[in-house]
């Protein structure tokens, strides 16, 4: 299997970008959302600490993925069933990454307006000074940035299905 995408279907990088990412955020939505459901603990604590390292960890694979997309382009549309669609297309894979930038820098401003310091895999860094006003900001952005997504990724995948029902174009093929 090719390492870059070619006209017809995504590479071996690509679709391990596109896969991984998919599994990570299954679960992390949820935990998310459970998360903030839980009695003030030290379990809580800790859970906060993986949700943030998982956090940290998507930020980075969403930056690497820009990257490589930059330096390989995705291969061309295959079926043009109605006027628009490729546009439709590219400015839902647009929002897809921008809600996941959102979720985590949001996630990463948040806690670093609380004052806390943040482990960023390689490094620590914290701010010298909190503001609360624009912790509470972020974390509201965070929140709705993952509604965003969550209506994203619906039709997202709405719109895989119709391709393979409506149009007959095995379009699941390009990144598996
Ligand atoms: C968390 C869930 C998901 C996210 C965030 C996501 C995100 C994306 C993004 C950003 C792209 C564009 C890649 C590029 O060219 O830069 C893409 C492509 C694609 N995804 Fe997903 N995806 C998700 C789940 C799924 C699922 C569950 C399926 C299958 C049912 C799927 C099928 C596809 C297909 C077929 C393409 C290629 C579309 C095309 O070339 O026009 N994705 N996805
Ligand atoms: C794509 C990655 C991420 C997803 C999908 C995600 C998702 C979520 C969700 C759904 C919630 C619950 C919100 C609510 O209903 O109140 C949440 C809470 C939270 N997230 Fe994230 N998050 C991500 C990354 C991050 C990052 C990178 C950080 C910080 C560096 C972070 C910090 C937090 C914090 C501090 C909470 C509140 C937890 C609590 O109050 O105990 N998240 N996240």
């Amino acid at each position: 299997m090719r390492i870059f995408n070619s006209n017809l279907e995504y590479g071996l990088l690509a679709k391990l970008f596109h896969w991984v990412t998919f599994l990570i955020l299954i679960a992390q939505v949820p935990f998310g959302f459970y998360l903030v459901g839980l009695e003030f603990s030290d379990e809580r604590i800790e859970l906060e600490n993986i949700h943030i390292l998982i956090g940290i960890t998507i930020f980075y694979i969403t930056l690497f993925r820009l990257i490589w997309k930059f330096m390989n382009p995705s291969p061309t549309s295959t079926i043009n069933a109605f006027k628009g669609q490729v546009l439709i297309a590219k400015l839902n894979h647009f929002l897809l990454y921008l809600s996941i930038l959102m979720i985590t820098t949001s996630g990463i401003l948040k806690k670093l307006f609380m004052g806390e310091s943040l482990n960023f895999l390689f490094f620590n860094y914290g701010f010298k000074k909190d503001n609360f006003i624009l912790a509470d900001a972020f974390y509201q952005v965070h929140i709705y940035a993952n509604y965003i997504l969550i209506a994203l990724v619906t039709l997202h995948i709405l719109a895989v299905i119709a391709h393979h029902v409506l149009f007959k174009d095995k379009i699941l093929k390009k990144i598996t």
